[in-house]
């Protein structure tokens, strides 16, 4: 047998924490066990009908070849138009590059703007498949603890402190997963000016944009900076996680890259997946998605104090995605001492599943756990129960 040989890249890639956890839960659920599932990352509800049929109706119309890398241009128009009414700021389709999910953009963007060994800031704790994508493009990501003193996000005084001249980019999540906390407008401008001065890039995903809460204002980086790199998915707030589909918009100047790596990476995202998403900007869709995203809205609110009254700690105010970042030091003893074993523990003992901290970087992750709400109501009120009883 050949010998398996795996580079230094690959193995430098790590795995998701929560894996062990759900291997876990899938053999108590194979026990007869019930679980009540809030470590997933995807809405519950199934995509909006109007998008299913206009998948189903391109494949039967034979929709099934390649798109140009680029994407459709009935659907870049659309998403262009989408920051015009959304928004109201004006971009050109030309600048939008549909990619497979929010995930192909992150390859695009990190591959197009980091040198070998060039520095990307993230936060800590962020989205943990940033840190990985930096070191796929043989890039380092440098992580900076952040807390709720800066609502869990980096700011311009973190810039400062932190770039030197290995350091080209700065990427930042708004909502952020796993604390759902938003950069506010004035944030995100000294943001901008930070990473501008330092000569830099600034990325920045949105895409859990739409899932957002108490009408609070949560602007693009578009209308602030047409220079950022913003990365936006119709994973989350049109619930089209398996359909693979996500955007990306760029200066005008790097559309000829993103357009040769696209070709060269994946070709095209998937053609069903992008006519499906002609339909996404109807307003029978959106009218769907607002009721979701006002149930989303009373679970965070209903979640929330049901988690406070445990002990458990929310140190900044969850203002959007789905998810509520808690410190759990209050429950932490000799038996369970960090936050991976506590949830192993619940699990086992309360049947309720949730994502330890450490699956989100290195600062606070021992004492910290992610609860998604991705579960209707009375279920997250039941876990709460379960918790209380063990
Ligand atoms: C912050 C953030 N960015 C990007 C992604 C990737 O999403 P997708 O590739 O499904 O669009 C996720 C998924 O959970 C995420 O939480």
């Amino acid at each position: 047998m050949a010998k398996c040989t795996i580079s230094q890249r690959a193995r430098d890639i790590s795995p998701f924490h929560v894996m062990d956890i759900l291997g876990q839960a899938k053999r108590l659920e194979a026990q007869g066990k019930d679980i009540i599932h809030m470590e997933v990352g995807e809405p519950d509800f199934d995509t909006p009908q109007p998008i299913t049929d206009a998948g189903i109706k391109a494949l039967k119309e034979g929709k099934t070849h390649y798109t140009p890398a680029l994407g459709l241009p009935e659907l870049r128009e659309l998403i262009a138009n989408w920051y015009h009414t959304q928004y109201q700021v004006d971009i050109s389709p030309n600048r939008i590059v549909v990619t497979p999910g929010a995930s192909g953009a992150l390859l695009l963007v990190m591959g197009a703007l980091l040198e070998r060994d060039k520095k990307v800031l993230l936060a800590d704790p962020g989205y943990p498949c940033n840190r990985n994508f930096a070191r796929f493009v043989e890039a380092k990501a440098e992580s900076i603890a952040v807390d709720s003193t800066s609502n869990f996000q980096l700011t311009a005084q973190h810039i400062n402190d932190h770039w030197d001249d290995d350091t080209a980019v700065a990427l930042v999540a708004s909502p952020s997963n796993p604390t759902g906390t938003i950069l506010s407008r004035q944030e995100l401008t000294d943001l901008s000016i930070a990473v501008k001065a330092k000569k830099g890039h600034l990325i920045v995903d949105e895409i859990y944009h739409g899932l957002t809460y108490d009408d609070i204002d949560t602007p693009t980086a578009l209308s602030i900076d047409q220079d950022s790199f913003v990365i936006n998915s119709f994973s989350k707030f049109f619930g089209m996680t398996g359909w693979r589909l996500g955007w990306l918009v760029v200066p005008e100047e790097y559309v000829p890259v993103m357009d040769r790596l696209a070709q060269n990476l994946f070709l095209a995202a998937p053609t069903m997946s992008q006519y499906a998403a002609l339909a996404a900007f109807k307003t029978q869709t959106l009218d769907i998605l607002e009721q979701r995203r006002k149930i989303f809205e009373q679970r965070r609110n209903s979640l929330l104090p049901a988690l406070q009254s445990l002990g458990l700690n929310v140190t900044a105010p969850p203002q959007g995605a789905f998810y509520i970042y808690t410190d759990c030091s209050h429950f932490l003893n000799k038996k369970q001492p960090d936050s991976m074993a506590l949830s192993k523990h619940w699990l086992q003992q309360a049947g309720v599943a949730v994502t330890p901290g450490n699956d989100f970087g290195s600062h606070l992750a021992e004492q910290t756990l992610r609860f998604a709400y991705t579960t209707n109501e009375q279920r997250l009120i039941e876990a709460v129960e379960r918790i209380k009883q063990i």
